[in-house]
């Protein structure tokens, strides 16, 4: 699906004072396109991310989802659209504590109200997973809780992927295979993703780079 940004604000109040994370962005990306987000540590990517998955409001500007301004629909229509359509990798995975590596990644499509749990499984295996499927988000690594949350973003088959730094937490070698996956199904189910790294050789696999400082592309 397509992603328009209009003009998007965004300003955090931190005590007395207020950061303006985001400074009117505008960014459009085409149905199935790639493209990596890449800026200093504090440049506002999170947060657009964030906004973009419609998980805060803007303070000005719009988010335009596939024609559809995802800040105009109510509460309950926001949800469904974003269960539907939308998968985010969060930078600090956002891994239930109390659900194994298996409920974790087969929990968006029980939100759905489906049942597959073959299909988590079999995406465990892919992310090199298939013997920690019982193991509980404090008995995995950094590193093995990032797969399972890039696994879990994967299980919908979502129009939209957005991913905070997917292998920031991975070794070259697992990132390479995993990374490898992630593209692969990216291109194949023509998801349009926008992938926030410090790689610039993941950059360079993107089909386009933004660059992102002090809240302004
Ligand atoms: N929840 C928050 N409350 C207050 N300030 C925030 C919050 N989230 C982010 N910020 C501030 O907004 C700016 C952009 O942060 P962020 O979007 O996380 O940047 P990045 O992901 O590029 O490192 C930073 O100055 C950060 O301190
Ligand atoms: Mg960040």
């Amino acid at each position: 699906m397509s992603l328009r940004v209009e003009a998007l604000r965004k300003t955090y109040l931190q005590g007395e004072s207020r950061v303006e994370a985001l400074k009117g962005i505008d960014a459009e990306l085409k149905t199935g396109e790639l493209v990596a987000l890449l800026g200093a540590s504090g440049s506002g990517k999170s947060t657009l991310l964030g906004l973009l998955a419609g998980l805060d409001q803007p303070d000005a500007g719009r988010v335009v989802i596939d024609g559809i301004d995802i800040y105009s629909l109510d509460e309950s229509a926001l949800t469904l659209f974003r269960a539907r359509n939308v998968s985010l990798v969060f930078q600090q995975f956002h891994l239930l504590p109390h659900l194994t590596a298996l409920e974790n990644v087969h929990l968006p499509l029980e939100i759905l109200g489906h049942h597959r749990p073959e299909r988590a499984r079999a995406l465990l295996e892919a992310v090199g997973l298939g013997g920690r499927t019982g193991h509980l988000p404090s008995q995995l690594s950094g590193g093995e809780c990032q797969r399972v949350a890039i696994a879990r973003s994967l299980i919908t088959e979502p129009k939209l992927l957005l991913a905070d730094e997917p292998s920031g937490n991975l070794d070259a070698e697992t990132a390479q295979q995993v990374m490898d996956l992630f593209f692969h199904t990216l291109r194949s189910q023509k998801i349009t993703c926008l992938l926030v790294t410090h790689n610039e050789e993941l950059a360079k696999r993107c089909d386009r780079v933004i660059r992102i400082q002090g809240g302004r592309v």
